[in-house]
């Protein structure tokens, strides 16, 4: 407050499992006056944090605008997530290449060696994201759903050796529509080209036909996101023209913190 005026505010949400006995502050979660500045969030987060500590809540996400970055960094709050942005070129006269096509449910055990490619990726060095079972448990039911749906486009790849690479478009739910997937927006939800085949242009040609295929269905904007430490997600979508325009961040406080041997005060 100051001389009676809200000048922020931030709130978050509290959870568990697989993400950590947690605190998560949404993008809509967190506003500061322009003339006081983001050093508000600052005091509020110091204000606020030692209660999340005394709850047990050593995971502190928050995803925060690109313009607030530097505030959370100063707080000890590395990257985790990149959420990105890219205006559509409109596409006049392209054609699909001819090793794409759109994918339906029959494809499914084709699919099957390339599901777990994300999770792969990210449970792997540099990226070390804790990924328990139900992460892969939920793998098939959830590329089926995508596949059965009408909306989505799921395009896949074909080399000598069957489907070598996917990337699926989904239009952004309205109830899902935020300021980091705008109302009327396409999601490029997933994509991922098995290894043997990867650096050979099949995860730039499918992004591009499937980019042009949601220009030709009205799409203008599209959505994405990637973990920051991914050496080839961090790289490959910021080539393919979308923008960082928000990230997620994680503070996780050390363990030690809520045990004996931590002395807060002498
Ligand atoms: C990200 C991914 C989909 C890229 O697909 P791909 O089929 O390898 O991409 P391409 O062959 O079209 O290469 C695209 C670019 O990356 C470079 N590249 C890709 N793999 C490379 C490799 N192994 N070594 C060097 N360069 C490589 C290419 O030179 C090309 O460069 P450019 O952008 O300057 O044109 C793929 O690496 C992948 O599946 N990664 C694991 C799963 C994953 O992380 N998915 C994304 C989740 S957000």
């Amino acid at each position: 407050m100051r001389g009676g005026a809200v000048v922020g505010y931030l709130l978050t949400r509290t959870g568990d499992g697989q993400r950590g006995r947690h605190c998560w502050t949404q993008p809509q979660d967190a506003a500061y006056a322009l003339d006081a500045g983001p050093v508000v969030l600052h005091r509020l987060y110091a204000d606020l944090s030692g209660q999340w500590l005394a709850d047990g809540r050593l995971h502190h996400y928050t995803v925060a605008p690109a313009a607030d970055l530097g505030v959370w960094l100063a707080l000890g709050f590395p990257h985790e997530q990149v959420h990105a942005i890219m205006d559509i070129p409109a596409k006049t006269s392209a054609e699909v290449p001819h090793d794409v096509r759109q994918a339906g449910p029959a494809d499914i055990d084709a699919l099957e060696p390339l599901l777990g490619l994300i999770n792969e990726a990210h449970a792997a060095p540099p990226v070390f994201a804790f990924t328990d079972r139900p992460m892969w448990d939920i793998l098939r039911s959830g590329h089926l759903e995508l596949l059965n749906d009408p909306a989505v486009a799921y395009w896949v790849s074909e080399g000598p050796e069957g489907i070598d690479g996917f990337v699926v478009m989904r239009p952004v739910p309205d109830a899902e529509s935020s300021i980091l997937k705008p109302e009327g927006s396409v999601e490029l939800l997933l994509a991922s080209t098995a290894p043997h085949a990867r650096g050979t242009g099949v995860g730039s040609r499918l992004a591009a036909w499937a980019l042009a295929d949601a220009a030709h269905r009205g799409f203008t904007v599209c959505v994405t996101d990637w973990r920051a430490a991914n050496p080839l997600s961090s790289v490959f979508w910021p080539r393919r023209g979308f923008r960082p325009v928000a990230y997620r961040l994680h503070r996780i406080l050390d363990p030690r913190l809520t045990g004996s041997e931590h002395v807060p005060g002498l």
